[in-house]
């Protein structure tokens, strides 16, 4: 076995260990969408491993990798689906948008064409997904300042007409790659305690049981 071969096994036994650890109180499923080569695998490898390679191996079909995190004393844990980029693969990682609870629909600052095919995947998210799913908009690739095509103010004027989150990142530099994902994850526990507070009886809701997913949960709130 190379060291390559062992350590991707290494990492996808330390996956399994962690997409069946059950010590959760909350379950996300985020998934991250754009154009091939934007860098969406590269920005899931900057968070959940901290590492970066500068090699493109574009994505067959979909993949994911477990990450728990602690917001306000709760343990949230997040199955983040990377899907491919390229056309072909459409019709298979469509059919993952059901039930995600967050997107980042991903740009590459320096590129025109993954800049012009936002709108294409918000339909996408529109036709596909549940209504009330959290959405950034993220200019990945903001190290390439002198190769940029896109202005910040275009991207932010986007989102807001789309009525999304924005931020401009680099998962090379590791720039706003953490907090991307917070910020994501906290819209979610707002939009939570929003319908929860609308909904004296969390349980009986089907919405609600689609967000709160942890086998043991108890609280009627997401106090993140
Ligand atoms: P598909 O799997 O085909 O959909 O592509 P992808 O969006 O997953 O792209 P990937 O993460 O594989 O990155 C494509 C290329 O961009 C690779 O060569 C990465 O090293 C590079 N890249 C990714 N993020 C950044 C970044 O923030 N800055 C720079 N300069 N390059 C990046
Ligand atoms: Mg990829």
């Amino acid at each position: 076995m190379t060291k390559n071969t062992m350590a991707s096994a290494n990492d996808s036994r330390q996956n399994q260990k962690d997409a069946a650890d059950q010590n959760f109180d909350y379950m996300f499923k985020l998934l991250i969408i754009g154009n091939s080569s934007v860098g969406k695998t590269s920005f899931l490898f900057r968070y959940a491993d901290d590492s970066f390679t500068s090699a493109f191996v574009s994505t067959v079909g979909i993949d994911f990798k477990v990450k728990t995190v602690y917001r306000n004393e709760k343990r949230v844990k997040l199955q983040i689906w990377d899907t491919a980029g390229q056309e072909r693969y459409r019709t298979i990682t469509t059919a993952y948008y059901r039930g995600a609870m967050g997107f980042l629909l991903m740009y590459d600052i320096s590129n025109q064409d993954s800049f012009n095919a936002v709108q294409d995947w918000a339909t996408q998210i529109k036709t596909y997904s549940w209504d009330n799913a959290q959405v950034i908009l993220v200019g990945n690739k903001c190290d390439l300042e002198d190769d940029r095509m896109i202005p910040t103010e275009d991207g932010k004027r986007l989102a807001d007409e789309l009525g999304f989150e924005f931020f401009e990142a680099s998962a090379k530099e590791n720039i706003n790659v953490k907090q991307v994902f917070e910020h994501l994850v906290d819209t979610i526990c707002e939009k939570m305690n929003e319908s929860l507070d609308a909904n004296s009886s969390p349980v009986s809701n089907s919405k609600n049981a689609n967000l709160s997913e942890a086998p043991s949960q108890q609280s009627s709130g997401c106090s993140c």
